[in-house]
């Protein structure tokens, strides 16, 4: 039930040492790919890296470009950070058995929103796997499409470490139905950016 589902995805930054096979992820994209998008242009390309030197390699570089985000990051975003404990350390790019690189053929029409509603989709199927995984930025995601030999039409809009999850953090809070829905006018309840 898709309702038990997304109640129970949380995302993870930890995960097992344990083998994650290919096509269970395979199958996790097949359901991805019936996502709806612009046109029926499907304008989406997922890239499997099992190779330890590849997702070294990644990890060098996105660690690289969020050493100088994170120089630079101020304000709200800044704070939230802090408060949360990230810093421009991304070990799980490693620890993941599998990197799921997600990227937008940007030449198709609404490409963006169309990778993401996939994306959304392929989070509940990795759910239903049992499979774990954090929706990463990162701060570059250029250099990292050009190390991975990316067209330049495609954008790099993800990295999704995907492993079996060794991560005790509880699930982030959400908003109740009553915050975030009004009928017929919009109600102007304006709350706080970040929780
Ligand atoms: C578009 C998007 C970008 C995100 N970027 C990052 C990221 O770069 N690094 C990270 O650790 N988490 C990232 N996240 C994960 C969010 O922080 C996480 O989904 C949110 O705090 C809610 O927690 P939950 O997924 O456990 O419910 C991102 C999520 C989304 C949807």
């Amino acid at each position: 039930m898709i309702l038990k589902l997304a109640k129970k995805r949380k995302t993870v930054r930890k995960f097992k040492q344990e083998n994650v096979p290919v096509e269970k992820l395979l199958k996790c994209i097949e359901i991805a790919k019936e996502a709806p998008s612009g046109m029926n242009a499907q304008p989406w390309h997922f890239l499997i890296v099992s190779d330890p030197i590849v997702k070294a390699n990644i990890r060098r570089m996105c660690e690289d470009g969020e050493k100088t985000f994170y120089e630079r990051v101020k304000g709200e975003l800044g704070e939230w950070l802090k408060d949360k404990g990230f810093t421009w350390k991304k070990p799980f790019l490693e620890e993941a058995q599998l990197l799921l690189l997600v990227f937008s053929y940007t030449k198709a029409p609404y490409s963006k929103e169309s990778t993401w509603l996939a994306i959304g989709y392929l989070l509940l199927a990795l759910e239903e796997e049992g499979l774990g995984t954090v929706t990463y930025t990162p701060s570059n995601p250029g250099e990292i499409a050009k190390l991975v030999g990316a067209p330049k039409e495609y954008r790099l809009e993800t990295i999704l470490p995907i492993g079996y999850p060794n991560d005790k953090k509880p699930k982030e809070p959400r908003k109740n139905l009553e915050e975030i829905v009004s009928m017929n006018k919009f109600e102007n309840n304006i709350q706080p950016l970040f929780h």
